[in-house]
């Protein structure tokens, strides 16, 4: 698997174990294709998904596969774990192994959970510097004030870790229930942020990603691959939010 700053001529030669002035003379005569083209530069960048071949032989072909996933209550947001089904046990396809996912929900958490074999697009969607929203509708033991919404804009110090948390916005749905809109995803981070007010969070429930939004049809536990306009979107720098 490829970074995406590749070089094909560092590709080939460490793929074939030759020297990049043998690489030079296999792009002289034609015989390497980078996406089904004829390459002729050894700079050519090659991503994770580019296919190559050399002399018509398929040296990196691989897929991107993006999924959403309903994640129900009970379900680690793990890969694989000795006591608990998985999200990935959910899954029923055969590259499934391949997949990783892009940002956890605790356990009793429920709602969208992502997952990709694309390390860049992951990263996107998960680094703090990038800002992406993830909306969460939270149920509340005791009633939520209106100071609750200034205390998440604001952010709050988190001695663990010694960070401000990013200004979150909150929207007082009803008595016990609001809506949080996080741009990062810090350890139990709504919890904690409402356990600053002594207010146990009893239900949690993940309902958007950036652009793309969990479908209402998935039942708990259903999955299904993302359609080419949520991937676009979430891949359009500007429309992430
Ligand atoms: N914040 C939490 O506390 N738990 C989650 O699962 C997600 C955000």
């Amino acid at each position: 698997m490829q970074s995406r700053r590749a070089r094909l001529d560092r590709f080939i030669s460490s793929r074939m174990g030759i020297s990049r002035r043998d690489v030079r003379q296999l792009l002289i005569q034609g015989r390497i294709a980078v996406d089904n083209c004829i390459a002729c530069e050894m700079h050519h960048p090659i991503g994770q998904f580019s296919r190559v071949t050399l002399n018509d032989e398929v040296l990196q072909a691989d897929t991107a596969l993006y999924v959403m996933l309903n994640k129900p209550a009970g379900v680690v947001s793990a890969t694989r774990d000795a006591q608990h089904q998985t999200v990935l046990d959910l899954l029923n396809r055969k590259d499934k192994g391949n997949l990783h996912i892009v940002g956890r929900l605790d356990f009793n958490s429920t709602g969208l959970v992502l997952l990709t074999n694309d390390g860049a697009w992951s990263r996107r969607l998960t680094s703090p510097e990038h800002k992406v929203a993830k909306n969460y509708l939270v149920t509340l033991k005791k009633p939520i004030t209106p100071d609750y919404a200034q205390a998440f804009a604001e952010g709050m110090y988190f001695p663990y870790e010694d960070i401000q948390t990013q200004p979150a916005q909150l929207h007082i749905n009803s008595q016990f229930t609001a809506e949080v809109i996080l741009t990062e995803g810090r350890y139990h981070q709504i919890k904690r942020m409402f356990g600053r007010f002594q207010n146990p969070v009893l239900g949690l429930h993940r309902t958007k990603i950036g652009c793309i939004h969990l479908d209402p049809t998935l039942a708990p536990g259903e999955s299904r691959d993302l359609t080419e306009t949520e991937i676009a979107c979430s891949q359009a720098s500007n429309s992430v939010n």
